[in-house]
């Protein structure tokens, strides 16, 4: 696993978004996995500012969404639907029908969860996929318990998660009980993984992430079991890292390390 400690979010934002560069330049037609979230906003933005420069073509892109929350109609200001358009789509030429996001309110989970999962693997399997982080150590909506082969499905938020994510809606008790999501099986079969991470709130997370033992209570830490994993942290966020000086030096030591 490559750890990689920038200064500031926008640091973090930025070299996130160069991984992101490096696949669709050298595969136009590549397949994302998205992530919401407050996080990847920022790598947004610098996605849709290369893209307005005319360094990014989106019109081969297929991208495929991590979760969405059930009950939540796609014109709920809160729906990952509402963000994704807002925060992104919007702002790049995707074909809308290469955009995919799992839907919170079909009425039959098992069946669509099964043909999302059917999607992925006729578009030929996800390049990169993009990640956050919750502080309960969860990708996706993979709570603690999550299998680590776990597939896309239905999952009920943790406590934790639901008190996080209070603050984006009026009331606590508005915060959707249940989320579809990819499992943590799904994301591993990604070819390459992004996980960015900012603030300290973030700290504990990336350090059992990133350093504690493979367990599917920190379902982040399944990402040590894949060949092409990048964790992007700000400064804050890698307050908990013992091997910070290591990593560094790694990074630093890069651009000389033989190509072949
Ligand atoms: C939600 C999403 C996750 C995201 C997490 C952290 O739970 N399902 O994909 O990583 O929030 O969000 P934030 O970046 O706002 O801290």
């Amino acid at each position: 696993m490559e750890v990689i400690v920038q200064k500031t979010p926008a640091d973090m934002s930025r070299a996130a978004a160069r991984e992101v560069a490096n696949v669709l330049n050298a595969k136009p037609n590549a397949v994302l996995g998205m992530a919401t979230g407050s996080t990847p906003l920022g790598l947004y933005q610098e996605l849709v500012r290369l893209h307005k420069r005319g360094e990014l073509d989106f019109s081969h892109v297929t991208t495929f969404n991590l979760d969405e929350y059930v009950g939540l109609p796609i014109t709920h200001p809160q729906s990952y639907h509402q963000f994704m358009h807002e925060n992104f789509f919007r702002h790049i030429n995707i074909p809308p029908q290469n955009i995919h996001i799992p839907s919170g309110t079909t009425n039959n989970y098992p069946a669509f969860c099964a043909w999302y999962e059917q999607r992925i693997r006729d578009a030929g399997g996800i390049d990169l996929q993009i990640l956050g982080i919750g502080s309960d150590g969860h990708i996706a909506f993979n709570e603690p318990g999550s299998s680590l082969s776990s597939r896309t499905r239905l999952k009920t938020l943790s406590k934790q998660t639901i008190d996080d994510n209070a603050r984006f809606f009026e009331r606590r008790d508005d915060v959707p009980v249940y989320a579809i999501t990819m499992g943590v099986g799904t994301i591993l079969d990604a070819r390459r993984l992004v996980l960015v991470a900012s603030g300290k709130g973030k700290a504990k997370a990336i350090a059992q992430a990133v350093e504690g033992p493979v367990t599917s209570m920190v379902t982040a830490s399944a990402i040590q079991m894949h060949r092409e994993a990048t964790v992007i942290v700000d400064d804050a966020a890698a307050a908990g890292l013992e091997m910070r000086d290591y990593y560094e030096f790694i990074y630093a030591a890069k651009p000389s390390a033989p190509k072949s």
